[in-house]
């Protein structure tokens, strides 16, 4: 679902940052200025900046990995992979960052009760949460699949298994089923009505092409490289069958049948 660009620039308080493995952090912020959170949407990302630094320069996309309209709060689950998520994971509570949000569209939220899988590799579990919780909110309980390296990789089990059933893959069998995601046994015994996917390329493309094969409509959220966020420096395209669009503006959720990986 593509929304009206309705962005807004403020700065957040660090409520809390919880180490959730060696390489990840669970951030939870407010508005400083205690305004309340606007309607956001499952897919949807900001762009948070990366403040006192003077060697990074540009702002993260970071997922919308939950928002708790009770608490006005929105959680971001982030992966230290540079400089500018290891300074984003060392901020501490009370500290203030600056975001531009909520950008791009989001994943369709299904209306009638069906079987309905959502498959998460890595960080790309994030916005599978918030999708599971606005899912619960229309009394449909998903299944998710998350797959991961091993047991310590995967995250926010317990949040997980509050909205939907968890099933795991891990690489190395220490959780789960070993393999991958499309190796699951759920697979074979169950027919979806619609899968959700975010997480690395090979494994949303994997999930893609089963999804096709067994004529299973299908959604992706694409992790495309992202500078501004909002449509101004043309680094985040993605071929589809309406041309070459940009990945922030008119997605990052697409329909697997819009892009042209299965050619
Ligand atoms: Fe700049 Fe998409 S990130 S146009």
């Amino acid at each position: 679902m593509l929304f009206k660009l309705n962005m807004k620039v403020i700065d957040f308080k660090v409520r809390s940052n919880e180490t959730l493995n060696s390489r990840n952090h669970l951030l939870k912020i407010t508005p400083s200025n205690n305004e309340i959170l606007p309607e956001m949407h499952p897919g949807q990302f900001v762009q948070i900046l990366v403040g006192n630094s003077s060697d990074v320069f540009l702002r993260r996309p970071i997922s919308i990995n939950f928002a708790d309209k009770q608490k006005n709060e929105i959680w971001l689950l982030i992966q230290r992979i540079g400089e500018g998520t290891k300074k984003i994971c060392s901020l501490k509570e009370n500290e203030t960052v600056n975001l531009i949000y909520p950008l791009g569209n989001s994943f369709t939220i299904p209306e009638n009760k069906g079987k309905y899988l959502l498959i998460g590799g890595g960080v790309g579990t994030a916005p599978l949460l918030f999708l599971g919780k606005k899912m619960q909110e229309k009394q449909i309980t998903p299944d998710f699949l998350i797959g991961a390296r091993s047991d310590s990789d995967i995250l926010q089990r317990r949040d997980f298994e509050r909205y939907g059933n968890l099933y795991c893959t891990t690489e190395d069998g220490s959780s789960g089923e070993k393999g991958f995601v499309t190796n699951h046994s759920i697979l074979q015994s169950n027919n979806y009505d619609f899968i959700y996917t975010c997480g690395p390329k090979p494994m949303m493309a994997a999930v893609a092409k089963y999804a096709a094969e067994k004529g299973i409509g299908c959604e992706v959220s694409l992790e495309n490289l992202m500078a501004c966020g909002f449509g101004a420096c043309l680094c985040c395209t993605e071929k589809t069958t309406r041309g070459n669009v940009n990945t922030c503006t008119e997605g990052p959720v697409f329909n697997i049948n819009e892009l042209k990986w299965l050619d």
